[in-house]
């Protein structure tokens, strides 16, 4: 398939986790704005610092940093044939600016109601190493891993409400946008993870 495919959803729907079946059947890299974002928080650039006060209350970073940041990124070889957009676009505006540097295809929503997200977010670990995401109940790390995994700042249950409400004011409302496109599928994220992935797979088949 020609251009690129946006995974959508609420945070802590699981975009990340099922972000590696959609790169392993389409072979498009996966572009993550949160990833590239703490990446930059973690070199202290100045794009870190702009952004860290926003991401540790929840909030979301303001719309001409992130779209110079996927600009810059679109640039990039790997980028040619499509990419996997994960994270973004997150507002209006960063879809309609999307739409004039790049062909989105496809949108695959990810649907979890936001008790299930309050949990999923809370028991998250990320080891550092690897960037393997696990959770301390649904995926539980190997014992030798767990002294090195990490957890997130903004992933306790105070940001998360923001998250939750930055999702549903700011971001939702693309879901209609796509729909009225003619390009969203929308997938059940509550079962287990295996059962997702399933459901993904069948979303990328019938692209
Ligand atoms: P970002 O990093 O994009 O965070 P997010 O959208 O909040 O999404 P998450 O990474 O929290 O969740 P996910 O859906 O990837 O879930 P995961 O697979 O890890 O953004 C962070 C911040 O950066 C934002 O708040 C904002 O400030 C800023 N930002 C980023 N992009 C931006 C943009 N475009 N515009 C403006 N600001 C931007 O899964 C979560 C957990 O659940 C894991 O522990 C996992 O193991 C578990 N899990 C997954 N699936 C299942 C399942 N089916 N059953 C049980 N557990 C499961």
């Amino acid at each position: 398939m020609r251009g690129s495919i946006v995974l959508f959803g609420p945070p802590g729907a699981g975009k990340g986790t099922q972000a590696e079946i959609i790169v392993e059947m389409t072979g498009k890299p996966q572009i993550s704005t949160g990833d590239m974002l703490r990446s930059a928080v973690s070199q202290g650039s100045a794009l870190g610092l702009e952004a860290k006060e926003y991401m540790e209350s929840g909030q979301l970073v303001p719309d001409q940093v992130i779209i110079g940041l996927i600009q810059d990124r679109l640039e990039d070889p790997d980028a040619s044939n499509g990419v996997l957009f994960d994270g973004f676009p997150r507002t209006i505006h960063q879809a309609e600016a999307l739409s004039e540097i790049a062909e989105v295809s496809a949108v695959i929503a990810i649907e979890v109601p936001d008790e299930e997200i309050v949990n999923r977010i809370v028991g998250r670990r990320m080891d550092p190493e690897t960037g393997e995401i696990y959770h301390v109940s649904f995926k539980p790390p190997p014992p030798e891993l767990i002294s090195r995994l990490v957890q997130r700042k903004d992933d306790n249950e105070d940001t998360v409400r923001m998250r939750l409400a930055a999702y549903h004011d700011q971001t939702k409302p693309l879901g209609d946008w796509y729909s009225n496109m003619g390009i969203l599928s929308t997938i059940d994220g509550t079962g287990s993870i295996e059962e997702v992935s399933k459901s993904v797979a069948k979303a990328v088949r019938s692209l």
